[in-house]
């Protein structure tokens, strides 16, 4: 029963071999799903007829751009060899440039109900990351931060939890409760994968709720990062969160306050570690913030100086706010690199103050539209290169980081979204082209801390580019082609020189690859994909791919071409080689299924034993494998933390990965 109704999704490929399966369906007992799950009619439903108003699955595909009328095809990168006298080469920078800001309501969702059942996939996607900047910056926060409220305990022993709504006021939206197992959640991630954390103290009145800082800082230790004073606060006003007057001065005042209340709180060991102004580019501009000396009297209790931004909006649509935006008239806005310049114009000064203040700049909140995205653009692979492309901007611009925004399934925007819950026996994960732009900005940066990158794009607004110096050589060059031509007649050539050296005699090139910038599906990084929607554990699948180009030394120069559209990697030293600033080391993987806490136990979850066929853990690690040279964390996580083990999946062959039927 169990096997065609998967085949009928689209599921398990030819490979699959049968899989017996015992009483943990969650629809039912061993029936099946096909039964379980049929409609009034008896038939089968898709997973997309589950899924059709979800904005994560929506299919809406535009139209792409036209090419632009004049284009030249062909440009030269002029590229110093060493970092001495670079114009506008930025600070030193870190692969984990990009990292996630995941709203508090759908913490349970992404990263797992408690500190006992995280969530696989989502270490394995944070875990490619790790495998190239080392680590990752996650902010647990965003609109619910201010009135979420701590409590001792939540009845399923899940970290977080809505709180139950008030039928004398049904349209207040309900505060997200949290336990200590929010921190505990977080702690036993770290633990797993370098994750360092931001929080929120909440800043809906006045008297001071420290609870976050005082629990943050206990349990996760050097994990906490930062703590958040005020989310857009040039919208308090206006959301009715605060009565008039209220501008730049009263907030500068309420921060000050709060600094006062966290140097009296003994239970708030760290007193500096504050994050603000984090305006949304509401009706205060920074300079206006600046103009009350915040930076002047708070500069010792902060630890980063944050802003938060969307270029677009789709309000009107979701809540009849503001005017429509048609999103196939802005997509041709995302495809160029103004994008990102008009982005981080208004935050320049910004940058430079931070600078002179030592602290880093960090754009907290970001993402492609507020409001949820907007259908066909969020989630394209024309905005997989959008990000690339507004990362870099913003890196070469002196910001020191950025958190791309994560919702539930409701939204477009998402870098990774999980299974509705009553899918996850049955489908994967989801990943937006975003993610991809992840990766490939903490490949671009690596683990060294001392990378260095400078716009160069001189051959116009769809083709720019960027040189990356690695502690003081020319290491990467990093080209763009935004234009859209399946014909080939838009395809570029960027030639590189190297001016007071040579350039090597070969490159290797990574490509970020698609059919158009239009689809969803089928996006390669380096010919790997992480799957297409539902398809997704959290690791690569395929071979990698490395093209490696002659240069002509004779003539210093290397002939890069880039496909129209598409993103090139150019590695100017082998990215293969051990001391290389690419990838050095295997991703730690874990394989998709619930992952368990067992603590001074020696049993094994019957889960396991339901679903192995009889295999042991370690010859299923080895199937688990699906990227050359990768490690299985199954056998290295029990050497991580004693006591811990990992359930293991069902894993089909031919790199096809059920889901977790323990969920
Ligand atoms: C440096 O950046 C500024 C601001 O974007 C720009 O006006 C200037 O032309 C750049 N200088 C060089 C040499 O590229
Ligand atoms: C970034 O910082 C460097 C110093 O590390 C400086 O030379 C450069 O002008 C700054 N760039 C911008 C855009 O402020
Ligand atoms: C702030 O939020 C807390 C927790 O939700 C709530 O108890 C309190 O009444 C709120 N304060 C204001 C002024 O709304
Ligand atoms: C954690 O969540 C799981 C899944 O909902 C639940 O079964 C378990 O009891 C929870 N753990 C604790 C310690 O409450
Ligand atoms: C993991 O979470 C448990 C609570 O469920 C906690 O007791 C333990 O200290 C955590 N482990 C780590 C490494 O943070
Ligand atoms: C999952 O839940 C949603 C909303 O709660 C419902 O519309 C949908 O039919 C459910 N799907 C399945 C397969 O149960
Ligand atoms: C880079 O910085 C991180 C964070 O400060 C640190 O943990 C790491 O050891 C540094 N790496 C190198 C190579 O210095
Ligand atoms: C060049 O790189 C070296 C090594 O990372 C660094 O010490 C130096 O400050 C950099 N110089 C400039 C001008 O950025
Ligand atoms: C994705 O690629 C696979 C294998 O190359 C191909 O069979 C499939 O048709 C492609 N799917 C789409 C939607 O482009
Ligand atoms: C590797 O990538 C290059 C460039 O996109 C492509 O031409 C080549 O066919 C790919 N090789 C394989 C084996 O996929």
């Amino acid at each position: 029963m169990l096997l065609p109704s998967l085949l009928a999704l689209g599921l398990l490929s030819t490979t699959a071999r049968a899989v017996t399966v015992y009483g943990q369906i969650p629809f039912g007992q061993t029936s099946g799903l096909a039964s379980a799950t049929a409609g009034a009619d008896g038939a089968v439903p898709t997973a997309d007829s589950f899924t059709k108003l979800l904005a994560a699955y929506d299919e809406t595909t535009l139209r792409p751009p036209q090419p632009p009328q004049e284009q030249s095809l062909t440009f030269t990168l002029n590229l110093a060899a060493s970092n001495v006298s670079v114009p506008n080469l930025s600070i030193m920078q870190h692969g984990s440039f990009y990292g996630f800001s995941i709203e508090m309501s759908v913490i349970t969702q992404l990263m797992g109900k408690n500190a006992s059942h995280i969530q696989v996939p989502f270490l394995n996607l944070i875990a490619q990351i790790q495998q190239r900047a080392g680590g990752v910056h996650i902010r647990m926060g965003g609109n619910t931060q201010d009135f979420a409220y701590y409590v001792d305990k939540i009845d399923n022993g899940h970290a977080t939890s809505k709180e139950k709504s008030d039928p004398k006021n049904p349209t207040l939206t309900p505060a997200v409760l949290y336990t200590d197992e929010l921190f505990h959640l977080a702690a036993n991630i770290s633990s797993l994968v370098n994750v360092r954390w931001y929080l929120g103290i909440p800043f809906n009145d006045t008297n001071w709720r420290l609870t976050i800082a005082q629990k943050g800082q206990a349990i996760l230790g050097d994990h906490l990062i930062g703590l958040q004073g005020g989310n857009e606060p040039d919208y308090y006003l206006g959301h009715g969160h605060r009565i008039e007057p209220y501008g730049p001065e009263e907030y500068a005042n309420e921060f000050e306050s709060l600094i006062k209340a966290v140097q009296n709180d003994a239970n708030v060991p760290i007193k500096n570690m504050l994050i603000g102004p984090s305006l949304a580019s509401g009706p205060w501009t920074p300079r206006q913030v600046w103009d009350t000396n915040y930076l002047d009297r708070f500069k010792d209790s902060l630890c980063a100086i944050t802003m938060e931004h969307y270029p677009s909006n789709n309000c009107f649509v979701q809540f009849n706010v503001g005017s429509y935006v048609d999103p196939q008239e802005t997509f041709p806005a995302f495809l160029n690199h103004n994008a990102g310049l008009n982005l981080v114009e208004p935050y320049r000064e910004t940058s430079e103050l931070a600078r002179g203040l030592g602290k880093p700049f960090i754009m907290f909140e970001t993402n492609s539209a507020t409001c949820g995205g907007l259908p066909g653009i969020s989630d394209s692979f024309g905005a997989g290169l959008w990000a690339l492309d507004y990362g870099l901007t913003m890196a070469a611009t002196n910001f020191s980081g950025a958190l791309l925004h994560v919702g539930g399934q409701n939204v477009y925007y998402n870098p990774f979204t999980a299974p509705p819950t009553n899918q996850s026996a049955f489908n994967e994960w989801t990943v937006g082209a975003i993610y991809y732009s992840v990766i490939i900005v903490a490949e671009i940066f690596g683990k060294s801390n001392v990378s260095q990158i400078v716009d160069t794009s001189n051959n116009g607004i769809y083709t720019p580019s960027y040189a990356i110096y690695d502690n003081g050589a020319l290491s990467k060059v990093a080209l763009f082609n935004f234009i859209d031509d399946p014909s080939g007649a838009h395809d570029i050539t960027g030639t590189i020189t190297v001016n007071g050296g040579q350039v090597p005699p070969q490159v290797w090139v990574k490509y970020f690859l698609a059919d158009s910038v239009s689809v969803k599906t089928n996006l390669t990084w380096a010919g790997q994909t992480f799957g297409n929607k539902f398809q997704v554990d959290g690791r690569p699948k395929g071979d990698l791919n490395i093209t490696t180009i002659q240069c002509d030394q004779g003539a210093n120069q290397c002939h890069v071409p880039v496909k129209a559209p598409s993103f090139a990697l150019v590695f100017l030293s082998d990215p293969n080689a051990p001391a290389a600033a690419g990838i050095d080391a295997p991703a730690l993987t874990f394989e998709t299924t619930a992952f368990t806490k067992t603590v001074n136990t020696a049993t094994v979850d019957p889960a396991v034993l339901a679903t192995s066929n009889g295999h042991s853990g370690k010859e299923r690690s080895k199937l688990g494998s699906t990227s050359s040279g990768s490690v299985n964390a199954a056998e290295g996580l029990r050497a991580l933390i004693p006591g811990v083990s990992v359930l293991l999946s069902m894993l089909l062959g031919a790199g096809v990965v059920m889901a977790a039927l323990t969920r």
